[in-house]
């Protein structure tokens, strides 16, 4: 499976031919200047929760790519207000099977609320099960014991975790999530975009694999083999 980092905590994979994308944020991110979001195709996008850098830039893709936009009842409501017609709600708990696979909607210990302040829901971690590869996309989230419960559902080849502290997670926390979603290999995200959430990512891969786990940083505009 190949996954394309586009920085904050957007990336894309595409399993079975469809392009998956996650948390749109490129626009108003200077460091993806060099991404073209008129280039980015979308067959679904998966919005974790409300916040601008999660979802700025997911009206003006979906409306170009028609994706189809999956997030919690509030975020999709808001959405549809934006003029979204091609949407699915979830919320905690709840499964769909998609045509490239399942996703089981699983708790993030965040807040969500819109870009106008409109009440966005309960925040989402999403864990994707398919064929193809299974993984957890934790979206903003602290560490929480309920992460426990994720090996239950699936075997993980990867998760994709903040790491970048202050609104969410830290490096070190990341390993203990790691841990309880008993996957060795992480993608990093929500890191560096802020002065706030700025971090050293040489020590943070050093931490990684001092706990016998591998943290990746792809570079922006990044695509890896997973
Ligand atoms: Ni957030
Ligand atoms: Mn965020």
């Amino acid at each position: 499976m190949e996954l394309t980092y586009y920085g904050q905590s957007c990336f894309d994979v595409v399993i079975k031919g469809k392009k998956i994308l996650f948390d749109p944020f490129i626009t108003p991110n200077p460091l993806a200047k060099n991404i073209d979001i008129e280039k980015i195709e979308a067959d679904f996008i998966f919005v974790s929760h409300g916040h601008g850098d999660h979802i700025a830039d997911c009206v003006a893709i979906a409306q170009r790519t028609n994706a189809l936009v999956v997030s919690s009842y509030e975020v999709i409501n808001w959405l549809e207000q934006q003029g979204l017609k091609n949407t699915h709600s979830m919320n905690t708990g709840g499964c769909h099977l998609f045509e490239f696979g399942n996703v089981k909607c699983v708790v993030a210990h965040h807040s969500s609320s819109m870009p106008d302040g409109t009440y966005g829901g309960n925040p989402l971690g999403f864990v994707f099960m398919t064929e193809e590869r299974n993984f957890y996309y934790s979206g903003d989230t602290a560490l929480t014991l309920d992460m426990q419960l994720i090996p239950r559902l699936t075997n993980l080849n990867f998760s994709i975790l903040p790491i970048g502290d202050n609104y969410t997670m830290n490096v070190e926390d990341a390993i203990h999530a790691a841990e309880f979603v008993k996957c060795h290999v992480v993608i990093g995200v929500h890191y560096n975009t802020f002065e706030l959430i700025k971090i050293d990512t040489e020590k943070a891969q050093e931490d990684f694999r001092a706990a016998g786990k591998t943290l990746l940083l792809p570079a922006i505009g990044e695509t890896i083999a997973l």
